[in-house]
């Protein structure tokens, strides 16, 4: 794996082997990540975090993971405090926080806002999430956790839930999952399906994905990936009224699991998983939003040339 300098903008700009290289990587980093060890090998380098759309796991976990590496960070979270407020474009923007820091990570509203970042950027742009587009170091700590669950990610059988439409989580998760060969069912209501170039690069690459109900989706997976309703980006605000609270995963739906399901969900969530099954042995959405630190220390240690 040789991931010096690389931008992370798309999972599909990265072969299995750096997907792997990543995920061992981050294994090294979990005492570093929780402080039980000391890490500095980002000591002198800066993180610019530009988020000009809400995140709490995100921005947060990238923070954690460049200060446990000894990066330092500079961020910026509302446009209205740049000056882009002034008319600046984001171009212009991008070029002068690339010359302030070693690495860009970038949340943007629109689609296609890192790959043009890092177009403008001498140094690596992360895509942070681009509007419904794609949040590829998500899907390197989903995929992550599926490993530390499962233990291997081959074959696994897979459920995508909620906002197939919208949600970039599960787009950038689609994208990898085809690397580890992967049984993929999709539920979602009908106007929020998945988009067709994702479910045509699935087919192409071996994994043509299966409609099904939630109850036959839950009966059968072995990981159910459930998303929320992305309201924010409903055109029409009655559109959202009409799909709002459509799946609620609970305990009584869980009766027909399998006994090792497991249930992940990016966060956050607003009522599709009840808080009861938070308390079941099902539940890892906690432990995933934690592995975002590892994670993330991994990608910006081989990104940046950290020594292990
Ligand atoms: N999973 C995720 O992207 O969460 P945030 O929006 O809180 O960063």
């Amino acid at each position: 794996m040789d991931l010096y300098q690389k931008d992370v903008v798309s999972i599909m700009d990265f072969s299995k082997d750096d997907i792997e290289g990543i995920l061992d990587m981050a294994e090294e980093m979990v005492p570093y990540a929780k402080g039980e060890k000391i890490k500095r090998s980002l000591d002198g380098k800066i993180l610019g975090n530009l988020f000009f759309e809400p995140s709490t796991r995100t921005k947060l976990s990238f923070e954690s993971a460049a200060y446990r590496l000894g990066c330092d960070v500079i961020d910026v979270s509302e446009m209205s405090m740049t000056s882009m407020a002034k008319g600046e474009t984001l171009a212009d923007t991008i070029k002068i926080v690339d010359a302030y820091c070693d690495v860009t990570v970038l949340r943007h509203p629109y689609e296609g806002a890192s790959k043009m970042a890092a177009k403008f950027s001498d140094h690596p742009v992360i895509n942070a999430g681009d509007g419904a587009g794609s949040h590829p170091t998500q899907t390197l700590l989903d995929l992550f956790t599926m490993r530390q669950a499962k233990g291997s990610l081959d074959g696994l059988n897979i459920a995508l839930v909620g906002d197939l439409k919208y949600g970039r989580t599960v787009h950038s998760l689609a994208q990898g999952l085809t690397k580890y060969g992967m049984k993929i069912s999709l539920v979602s209501p009908e106007t929020l399906k998945m988009p067709d170039e994702i479910v045509q690069h699935l087919t192409e690459n071996g994994c043509s994905p299966r409609i099904r109900t939630l109850e036959d989706a839950v009966a059968e997976a072995d990981v159910l990936y459930v998303t929320r309703i992305q309201r924010e980006r409903f055109p029409d605000p009655s559109e959202y009224q009409k799909v709002a609270g459509v799946y609620r995963i609970d305990n009584a739906l869980l009766q027909n699991a399998k006994d090792d399901l497991i249930v992940m969900h990016p966060l956050p969530r607003v009522n599709e998983i009840a808080p009861e099954v938070d308390k079941t042995h099902h539940a890892k959405y906690f432990q995933q939003a934690a592995n975002g630190v590892p994670v993330r220390m991994a990608i910006l240690n081989a990104i940046l040339g950290g020594e292990m």
